[in-house]
């Protein structure tokens, strides 16, 4: 997919500060949500409000917020605010944005959203099967990642500069090996919750996290070594470097706390809460990143099949 703009005077985009300024809001409530679905699972409430489209009988009433359904029914509430801003979002979008692809960005986040209140719904009619739970896991996880993206296209900076392209002519890529990098994140993601939700072994979790770890160091290390003088995709590789450590530390945390330390607790122990619950947070912003990456690397950068055979243009790098 190719994000190229026209500049801004032969389009007629401007920027939006109040739009722009609405997505990051969206951004962190969705990060939010994700944080309170995480405490839910942890805290082993996801059956604690039984019934759903309904809260223990009513569309509206505030359940007593004790035990676990302050987390479960917390949740709920949290997830309806999003979804009425993602209704915001999808319209505003279509007012204040006039690239198609943009604008059915906007309804395609209305209908994650939708998918995922279903998915949630379904975890609770169907008592948690491990396969509805971890693909509402994954959901969220994408929904955040497309509302960051939102807010990346409403930005000044992508709106208002015309970027400056290079040339990438390594054999792979750093297009390709962003896209290696989201892939691998979204099969630990799947292998993390499915081990979380109870229908995988742990092995294949610590499996890929090795595979991870080597292809999102190499995909960082390449961007940083090879195109440090374009700044988004410098603070994207970096930033993936940074969450990838704290990862890795956080998930041997997770480790210890639920399985070595946590196996006989009669209920979950804070300890256990807190690291699993970041381990979920900082595997969303680590899915995020890749996502922010690929997209600088698509807009800045042009594969080696794309190369003029004479360049006299855009920046040749192969390191
Ligand atoms: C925008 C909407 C929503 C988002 C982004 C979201 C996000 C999440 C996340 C990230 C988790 C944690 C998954 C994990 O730790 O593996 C979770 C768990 C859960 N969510 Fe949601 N959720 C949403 C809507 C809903 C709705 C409407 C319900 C309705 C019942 C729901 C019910 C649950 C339940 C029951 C769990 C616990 C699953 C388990 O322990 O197996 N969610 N949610
Ligand atoms: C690149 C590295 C890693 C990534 C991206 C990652 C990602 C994830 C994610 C997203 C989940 C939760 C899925 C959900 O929402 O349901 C998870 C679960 C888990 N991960 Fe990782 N992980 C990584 C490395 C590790 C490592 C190295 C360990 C242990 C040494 C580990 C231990 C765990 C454990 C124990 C759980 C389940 C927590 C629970 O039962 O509540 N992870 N991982």
């Amino acid at each position: 997919m190719e994000f190229h703009l026209k500049s801004p005077h032969t389009s007629g985009l401007t920027y939006n500060p109040a739009y722009h300024r609405f997505t990051i809001f969206l951004s962190v409530c969705v990060f939010l949500l994700i944080v309170a679905g995480a405490l839910v699972t942890s805290n082993d409430a996801g059956l604690a409000v039984p019934d759903w489209p309904t809260s223990f009988g009513s569309f509206y009433k505030i359940p007593p917020m004790v035990g676990g359904v302050k987390y479960e029914h917390g949740h709920r509430m949290i997830a309806q605010f999003v979804g009425f801003l993602t209704i915001i979002l999808a319209i505003w979008t279509q007012r204040s944005d006039c690239r198609p692809a943009i604008r059915k960005l906007g309804w395609f986040a209305l209908a994650l959203v939708i998918a995922q209140g279903i998915l949630g719904g379904l975890t609770v009619k169907m008592l948690l099967p491990w396969y509805v739970s971890t693909g509402h896991a994954m959901l969220a996880q994408t929904f955040f990642s497309l509302t960051i993206l939102m807010s990346i296209f409403a930005s000044r900076r992508w709106i208002e500069t015309e970027p400056q392209h290079f040339q990438d002519i390594a054999p792979v890529g750093l297009r390709t090996l962003s896209l290696f990098a989201l892939a691998a994140v979204y099969v630990q993601l799947f292998l993390g919750g499915a081990f979380r939700h109870g229908g995988m072994h742990f092995i294949y979790h610590i499996i890929g996290a090795g595979v991870a770890t080597a292809i999102l160091l190499w995909t960082s290390i390449r961007a940083l070594t090879a195109f440090p003088q374009v700044r988004p995709i410098r603070a994207a590789a970096s930033a993936i470097l940074g969450l990838l450590v704290l990862q890795l530390v956080l998930g041997f945390g997770a480790y210890l706390t639920r399985i070595e330390w946590g196996k006989d607790a009669a209920q979950p122990r804070m300890s256990m809460v807190l690291t699993t619950v970041a381990h979920v947070a900082i595997g969303a912003l680590l899915l995020a990143h890749c996502f922010m990456l690929s997209v600088q690397a698509y807009r800045y950068l042009s594969s080696r099949s794309l190369a003029p055979a004479v360049a006299p243009g855009p920046k040749v790098v192969t390191a």
